[in-house]
C-alpha cells in the first residue's frame, strides 16, 4: 500500500524551511530537495515551488519543469495504491502498450490519473529491472513480471479489497 504521509500541519509547515536551510547552499540542491519532499509527503506540493525557486535562485518555471520532467515526482498526492506500468523498450516489445490500455480501461483513468473509486493512481515507469520477464509493473512496492491483463485484474481486485 502507498504510505500516505499525513504529517500534522505544523510539521508540514516546518518541513520546507528546515529543508531549505539545510540544503539550499549545496551544489545541485534542487533534486535532493525534491527527493526529500517526495519521501516525506509523497509528492512535491505546488505551493512549495515559489519558496524553493527563491532559495535556489531559480525561476518558478525551472523548478516546476524539473518536477514535471522526472516521472518519479508527483505534484499531487497519490491514491492509497500506486500502479506503475513499465513503458521502456523491452516491456513495450512484450505488450506493455496493450497492458497499459487495459489498465486504463480497468481503472477508468488515464496515465497519471486516479481510478474511479479513488483507490489507485496509475503511473508510467521506465524500466523496473525486470526486462527479461517483461512486461512488468509495480503495485505499491511489489514487482510483478510477465504481467497479463488477467493477472492485472487479479492484482487490482486483491489490492482493492485491502484497506
Ligand atoms: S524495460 Fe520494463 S522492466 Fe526493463
Amino acid at each position: 500500500m502507498n504510505e500516505a504521509r499525513n504529517l500534522p500541519p505544523a510539521a508540514r509547515a516546518d518541513l520546507l524551511p528546515e529543508l531549505l536551510a539545510r540544503r539550499a547552499r549545496e551544489p545541485g540542491a534542487l533534486l535532493p530537495i525534491l527527493h526529500e519532499l517526495q519521501d516525506a509527503l509523497g509528492h512535491v506540493p505546488a505551493d512549495f515551488v515559489p519558496a524553493i525557486a527563491e532559495a535556489l535562485n531559480l525561476s518558478r518555471a525551472e523548478v516546476h519543469g524539473v518536477v514535471t520532467y522526472y516521472h518519479h515526482f508527483r505534484d499531487a498526492p497519490a491514491a492509497r495504491h500506486v500502479v506503475q506500468i513499465c513503458r521502456a523498450e523491452a516491456c513495450q516489445a512484450m505488450g506493455a502498450d496493450a497492458l497499459l490500455a487495459h489498465a486504463q480501461q480497468r481503472l477508468g483513468c488515464a496515465v497519471h490519473g486516479h481510478s474511479k473509486d479513488g483507490a489507485f493512481t496509475l503511473e508510467p515507469v521506465y524500466c523496473l529491472g525486470l526486462c527479461a520477464s517483461s512486461p512488468a509493473l509495480m503495485l505499491d512496492d511489489q514487482l510483478h513480471a510477465r504481467m497479463t491483463a488477467q493477472g492485472f485484474d487479479a492484482l487490482i481486485a486483491e489490492a482493492g479489497a485491502t484497506p
